[in-house]
């Protein structure tokens, strides 16, 4: 096979952040994706529908001429969030869904939850709504290795949650682990799951081997080999359970080239050549769709794209080593294989 359209793809997990970095990495995304879930962790937060709305703005402004690229907005839940002001915020069409961080489990996570019972009002409000929570799931307890916290927040976190909440919508966003895949398998249609780019492509080793790559240092960090086959065998799989987010997460060069780096890999600019040619690699390019495309808004309860993209193979597609911003310059994920698959 040397050419594949598919339905335009969706990010259901996507940061654009604010002010010159937004207007450099927005046209990046933009240019193949029809909408994208935009992550609230700005400094300070998304907190409110009005926030939201705001930024909504900022966002549109940012989007190139002629595109018809859609962000749908999430909250940033934390212990003080109105239910109220979610349902309202919903209902006048401004957001999609609610983000959860644990406290202090990542970039701007500190506003996020400690006290889960503190959220429950907005949880049942949520699920009567039926307004998706998207979850970072790890835990952040310092007695818990960081290479286990997925799991342990799946026991500790995530199923007395939707136990307590019964018809709560939830993604489980970025997994990383078997675990992750098998409880999102089993969770029924209340439950789906985003996979990332760059975790489909890299295991610990890609970090720590041969010197550290703090451009692939994200979070949930990834993990041993057996974990990425697994998310390879679920991305490719056809299983509606699962579906894109890439989590493309730009942070400038200094802020990862560092004693103390950021923590994201910036896959938006090619993520669709990069998805090709692993799904390739797996035998499963008839099944790229239903992960970019088709999967995310079934779950979402929407339709998919009308309009379609084509991929098409032939000599190795360059992209640029960088983008630069008005904040620095800003590395794009080198998946490090060659790439075949270009949108036409
Ligand atoms: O790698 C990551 N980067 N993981 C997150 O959860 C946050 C994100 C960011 O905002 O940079
Ligand atoms: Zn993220």
């Amino acid at each position: 096979m040397t050419q594949i359209t598919l339905r335009r793809p969706d990010d259901w997990h996507l940061h654009l952040r604010d002010g010159a970095m937004l207007r450099a990495v927005t046209p990046e995304t933009a240019r193949h994706f029809g909408r994208a879930i935009i992550m609230p962790n700005l400094m300070p937060p998304v907190v409110t529908g009005a926030q939201a709305a705001d930024y909504r703005e900022r966002i549109r402004a940012g989007i190139p001429e002629g595109s018809d690229f859609t962000p749908l907005m999430t909250l940033y839940l934390t212990e003080e969030t109105d239910p109220a002001d979610v349902a309202k915020a919903k209902a006048q069409g401004i957001i999609t869904a609610v983000k959860l961080y644990p406290a202090g489990a990542t970039t701007n996570s500190a506003s996020g939850v400690r006290d889960f019972d503190k959220v429950r009002p907005v949880l049942e409000t949520m699920a009567e709504h039926g307004i998706p929570l998207c979850v970072h799931g790890e835990v952040v307890d310092g007695d818990v290795d960081i290479f286990d916290r997925e799991a342990v927040f799946i026991d500790r976190v995530l199923d007395p949650i939707r136990r307590a909440t019964p018809g709560l919508r939830v993604v489980m966003e970025h997994i990383t682990t078997k675990d992750g895949v098998d409880y999102a398998r089993a969770g029924g249609d209340t439950l789906g799951a985003t996979i990332t780019t760059h975790h489909l492509v890299i295991n610990r080793n890609h970090i720590l081997v041969g010197g550290i790559k703090p451009h692939y240092y994200c979070l949930p960090v990834a993990k041993r080999e057996t974990h990425r086959q697994t998310l390879l065998e679920a991305a490719t799989s056809g299983d509606k359970s699962f579906f894109l987010g890439t989590d493309s997460a730009p942070h400038t060069d200094p802020n990862k080239e560092s004693a103390c780096g950021c923590a994201g890999c910036f896959t938006a600019t090619n993520t669709m050549s990069v998805l090709a040619e692993v799904f390739e690699q797996q035998g499963a390019l008839d099944r790229l769709e239903a992960f970019t495309s088709l999967n995310g808004p079934a779950f979402y309860g929407l339709a998919p794209n009308e309009a379609r993209i084509t991929l098409e193979k032939g000599d190795a597609v360059r992209y640029p080593e960088k983008i630069e911003t008005g904040d620095g310059p800003v590395t794009v994920f080198d998946p490090g294989f060659p790439l075949h698959w270009r949108v036409v």
